[in-house]
């Protein structure tokens, strides 16, 4: 392990982008050395000015620390930066987003060359980096042994959260829950086109809403619970058969104020379907069954 008089080990980050830069600043406020690179040099620049050391090729930044990071745009420009590096004894932390599949592949790839491999799914914004209690933190999954090594080093900037060896998995709970927001982000896109021309302080509804939302997360361990029993029916507050009737007269409040329906329609859709199958008396969670398709 390489030592500096700080008596923390180095960090070798590649990929000063947005996301790497407050890394980079946060592993240098913490006191920890730091080797970086970049493709385009001068975004080092201003970090060697605050105590970071830059390497010329992205070879070198690995030869400089058992821990690398790669902080890049997607897993294509992982594998290019790193295909002239000897990785050999190195523990790999690839912190850029990509799907499960890749970060398996690419943890083949990196064992192949004689490295430990780690994929992290950021759940943090570049602000929230390095600021203690901002809520933001790295799902980390792959080699156990890498991550308790390193895992001082790398509370020092954000949160890490192991899932699993399974180098998979960080991505996924990365994804899945990004993909919770967007559903989410979609129907408070619709609830403001309801109500945006209307006589309703958007301020007053935000703060509504927010409160709302906030409200109804309870209904995801009810949904965990369900899908662990198999038993959709225990638990449920409000039943398919009245929540279809619900829906219509959302599409129809929809129509009532000139709004698209194409955000809100395919869910209640997927509850029509279920609700057709004879499944009134069930919670909603009966909709997981029917987004099963066969994989890519
Ligand atoms: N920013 C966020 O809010 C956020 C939040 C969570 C996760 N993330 C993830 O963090 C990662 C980095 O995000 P970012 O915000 O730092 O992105 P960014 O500001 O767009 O920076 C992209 C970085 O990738 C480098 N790069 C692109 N293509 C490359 C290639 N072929 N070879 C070598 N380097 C290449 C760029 O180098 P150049 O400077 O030379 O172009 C730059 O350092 C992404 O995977 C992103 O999804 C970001």
């Amino acid at each position: 392990m390489n030592a500096h008089d700080t008596g923390k080990p180095r960090v070798a980050l590649l990929g000063l982008g947005d996301m790497g830069t407050a890394l980079a600043r946060a592993w240098l406020a913490a006191g920890y050395p730091l080797t970086v690179w970049n493709r385009t040099p001068s975004r080092a620049e201003p970090l060697t000015g605050e105590g970071a050391e830059a390497a010329a090729t992205a070879a070198e930044a690995v030869a400089s620390a058992r821990l690398v990071v790669t902080c890049l745009l997607d897993d294509e420009s992982v594998g290019s930066a790193l295909a002239d590096a000897d990785l050999a004894g190195r523990d790999l932390f690839n912190v850029t987003t990509g799907t499960p599949g890749q970060a398996r592949a690419r943890e083949e790839w990196a064992r192949v060359r004689g490295a430990r491999f780690v994929s992290g799914g950021i759940m943090a914004v570049p602000p929230m980096v390095g600021v203690p209690d901002s809520g933001g933190y790295v799902f980390y999954s792959g080699s156990r042994e890498a991550f308790a090594e390193h895992e001082e080093t790398l509370s020092a900037v954000t949160g890490a959260v192991f899932v699993g060896e399974d180098a998979g998995l960080a991505d996924l709970h990365d994804v899945a829950l990004l993909s919770a927001m967007s559903g989410m982000f979609a129907g408070v896109s619709h609830a403001f086109a309801l109500v945006r021309d209307e006589d309703v302080s958007l301020e007053g509804f935000a703060s509504l809403l927010a409160d709302w939302l906030s409200a109804m997360t309870i209904g995801v361990h009810s949904t965990a619970r369900q899908l662990e029993s198999g038993d959709y029916t225990t638990g449920g507050v409000s039943n398919l058969a009245m929540q279809v009737r619900g829906n219509r007269t959302l599409l129809r409040t929809a129509g009532e104020q000139g709004v698209s329906t194409e955000l809100l329609a395919p869910y209640t859709e997927l509850m029509e379907r279920r609700l057709a199958q004879g499944r009134g008396e069930e919670d909603v969670t009966g909709v997981v069954d029917l987004l099963s398709v066969p994989r890519r």
